[in-house]
């Protein structure tokens, strides 16, 4: 199969293939970097993956050390970056390493924050092994972790000097994290694609065991990111729409102490986002039963209790970066494919009394039992 590269910028592109590592691409690269590498990961990150990558620089002898994290959303903290600074520092690590971030999302955002800020800033590639991570995190420069106030409230904009998309090693990935992945294709193609939207809903049941298409799926859903995020860096324009579903799935994740993984959060995020721009007029009902449809038929379980409690929920929102003045902001859809822009205004404001109609629908929507 052919490997495929982007070019993020002009200093930065994403290879994505199968079979990218054994074409000796990775070690050629870290080779060209004359650094001391370090491969961060996460402990529940399959041996196979952590060693075999170790093993190839190992190879071609590269100087590299591997170090791991507790893996979860719940270490996508402050306290980790501190930990992982220390063992660095600990061993001497200095401006002449780079890191390999080796993971999901939890990996990719961590990782890259620890290198911005790391001796002021060290160079850091990325090598994704979950599909919510190739499709998504491991793209556009955003770093950070979370805090009890919400998630990602600390970070940096920092771009890797290269990502490397290996679809070989989503093989062993759960069908749980391999659904939250398909969440973030399925935001890209509402928000900018409908041809990726009706794609993936043709592909249920198939996308997981035929590589030709995945690839294909993937490099278009990479597209999307990129061409957003060339147009606006640091999100204070269209990047916005890449945050659909993730005002009420950032709430919710938050409210639920993270117990939904993010892809679950975001596909209600999906759900309720999508009624609210039907209600205010701009998109037909049927797109929300054809997304529900959708997200059931990749078994997201849709349930929460966050929106029991209205107050929370709003206090939530209204702590989110696109409020202003604690008005909740939100990102619209005109119609599968095509997210609202007025002027220079990607997200718009919602009266408190919608969203208050919009949380007991909600409740209802999504009770537990
Ligand atoms: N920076 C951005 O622009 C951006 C965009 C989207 C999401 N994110 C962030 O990404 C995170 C979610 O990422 P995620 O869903 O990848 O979660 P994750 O990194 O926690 O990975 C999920 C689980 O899968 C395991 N895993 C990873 N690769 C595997 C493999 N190949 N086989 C088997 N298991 C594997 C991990 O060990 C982990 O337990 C969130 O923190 C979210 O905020 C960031
Ligand atoms: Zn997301």
């Amino acid at each position: 199969m052919k490997s495929l590269e982007i070019k993020l910028n002009s200093s930065c592109s994403i290879y994505l293939g199968a079979g990218l590592f054994e074409k000796a691409l990775l070690v050629d690269f870290c080779r060209s970097l004359s650094k001391r590498l370090v491969i961060i990961s996460d402990d529940q990150v399959p041996d196979e993956i952590g060693l075999g990558v170790k093993n190839l620089l190992d190879r071609a002898n590269l100087d590299s050390r591997i170090f791991y994290f507790p893996a979860g959303e719940i270490h996508k903290t402050r306290e980790t970056k501190a930990q992982l600074e220390n063992v660095l520092l600990d061993h001497q690590y200095g401006r002449d390493t780079c890191l390999l971030a080796l993971g999901g999302g939890v990996t990719t955002d961590l990782v890259g924050f620890l290198a911005s800020t790391y001796c002021r800033g060290i160079p850091f590639v990325s090598l994704p092994t979950t599909l919510l991570a190739m499709v998504d995190a491991s793209i556009g420069g955003k770093t950070g972790v979370n805090t009890r106030h919400g998630k990602n409230l600390i970070g940096t904009f920092y771009q890797p000097l290269a990502v490397f998309m290996e679809i070989d090693l989503l093989k062993t990935l759960p069908t749980r994290e391999w659904n939250n992945g398909v969440v973030e294709l399925i935001k890209h193609g509402l928000i900018a694609d409908a041809d990726l939207f009706y794609k993936i809903q043709a592909s249920v049941g198939s996308l997981q065991h035929d590589p030709k298409l995945l690839l294909e799926i993937i490099h278009q859903s990479c597209l999307i990111k990129k061409n957003i995020v060339a147009r606006d860096e640091k999100e204070s324009g269209m990047r916005q729409w890449l945050n659909y579903g993730h005002t009420i799935g950032h709430a919710v994740e938050s409210i639920e102490e993270y117990q939904l993984s993010h892809g679950e959060a975001i596909a209600i995020g999906l759900l309720v986002e999508t009624k609210l721009s039907i209600e205010a007029g701009l998109l037909g009902a049927s797109v929300l039963s054809d997304l529900k449809k959708l997200l059931a038929a990749y078994q997201l379980p849709l349930k929460t209790r966050a929106f029991q409690n209205k107050e929370r929920f709003l206090h939530q929102l209204q702590g989110d970066k696109k409020s202003k003045a604690r008005t909740p902001h939100f990102v619209m859809l005109n119609k599968i494919g095509k997210a609202r822009e007025h002027g220079c205004q990607y997200a718009f404001p919602v009266a408190i009394t919608l969203l208050e109609e919009i949380f007991d629908w909600a409740a209802l929507e999504f009770a537990m039992c």
